[in-house]
């Protein structure tokens, strides 16, 4: 059971510098920089105002808070504010990764295991079982465990009071949650990507934190590479340190954070090796699209999932890239931007 409560994210092989997904330094840096509270968590103001208004009705009432749920792009917070609604609360938290909830019994055991007011913090939430998802909606509308005990003729189904806690589920990917467990959460939230000024203060924030030294140009040029993501910003923000420490005085100004930012190939999108060659095969092989999503990983071999959840999102947020029904198509924005000519049928359309 101790392994699988654990602050389980998911792991993966793509590339390190501008994917939202947390590598193991991530995870041990994250903690020292997170947020604690809602005064202190930078951007995302409609969701922090409202689950304000919500935590403060909530310990008035002396009840849990509703079940929320996050979705959003990796990177963005979701975990962060799920520890920030325990902390709110006054209430401990455990974390779960859906795949590692195997079976039925796994979650029986978890739920079992919570304490009055705890948060169930359940990351990758899309990705639980059917079975194992059907445990959960009693839980959640009634806190109440239905547990089947015997087998054939003699099984027979027993309920359990579970003590009323909150879950806060994660998920990168709205389109795989079911009606029904989505019509179980009392409140729904959708991280967006964040401001560049937004960012520009997480990264004068976390500089602080780390104490390291930042002019406010070169906090400007970490945060207009980083494609819109708190965990990018950060992870950018210790790479130009190294950069500063290693070439200078480990002072970051405009021209270090240029020069690192550039030498690890991450241009003034924020797009790196990856974007550049999803782009650049749609463009190249397929004419710019559309092109099914499918097609594009085996040409790039790439994880299909990891091109919808990580490469896509933002592709899509700066224009770059758009989902039709027959499949993806690059934009004359990206043609322009990788210096590709334009298309034929571009040209000729723009000709008459
Ligand atoms: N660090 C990472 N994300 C943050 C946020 N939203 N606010 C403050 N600091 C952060």
């Amino acid at each position: 059971m101790s392994q699988l409560v654990s602050e389980g994210a998911m792991e993966t092989a793509v590339h390190p510098t501008v994917t939202g997904a947390a590598t193991p330094e991530d995870k041990q840096v994250e903690a020292g920089l997170r947020p604690r509270s809602l005064s202190e968590y930078i951007g995302q103001t409609k969701i922090t105002n409202n689950l304000s208004i919500f935590l403060r009705a909530a310990r008035a009432r002396r009840e849990a808070l509703d079940h929320v749920l996050f979705f959003g792009p990796p990177g963005l917070g979701k975990t962060t504010l799920a520890n920030i609604i325990a902390t709110e609360m006054n209430a401990p938290l455990k974390s779960v990764s859906a795949p590692a909830i195997e079976r039925g019994g796994d979650l029986a055991a978890v739920l079992t295991n919570l304490q009055e007011g705890e948060v169930l913090f359940i990351d990758e939430i899309h990705r639980l079982r059917p079975q194992i998802e059907e445990v959960l909606y009693p839980a959640m509308e009634d806190y109440q465990l239905d547990i089947m005990i015997g087998q054939g003729t003699a099984a027979r189904s027993i309920k359990l009071e579970l003590p009323k806690f909150t879950l806060v589920g994660a998920t990168t990917r709205a389109g795989l949650i079911t009606a029904p467990l989505r019509g179980r959460f009392g409140i729904i939230a959708h991280l967006d990507f964040y401001s560049q000024k937004d960012l520009e203060i997480i990264v004068h924030r976390s500089a602080e934190i780390l104490s390291v030294e930042i002019e406010s140009s070169g906090a400007k040029e970490i945060a207009r590479r980083a494609r819109g993501t708190p965990r990018i910003a950060n992870r950018l923000l210790r790479r130009v340190r190294d950069y500063a420490e290693v070439l200078s005085d480990g002072r970051i100004t405009q021209t270090v954070a240029r020069r690192a930012l550039d030498e690890m190939e991450v241009d003034r999108f924020g797009l790196d090796e990856i974007d550049r060659k999803l782009i650049t095969a749609i463009i190249e092989k397929f004419d710019g699209g559309p092109v099914g999503v499918g097609t594009i990983a085996a040409t790039i071999s790439e994880e299909r999932e990891s091109i919808e959840e990580m490469i896509e999102p933002y592709l899509i947020q700066i224009g770059f890239l758009n989902r039709t029904p027959r499949g993806r198509v690059v934009t004359r924005a990206a043609y322009k931007h990788l210096g590709f000519p334009l298309p034929r049928v571009e040209q000729d359309a723009l000709a008459s």
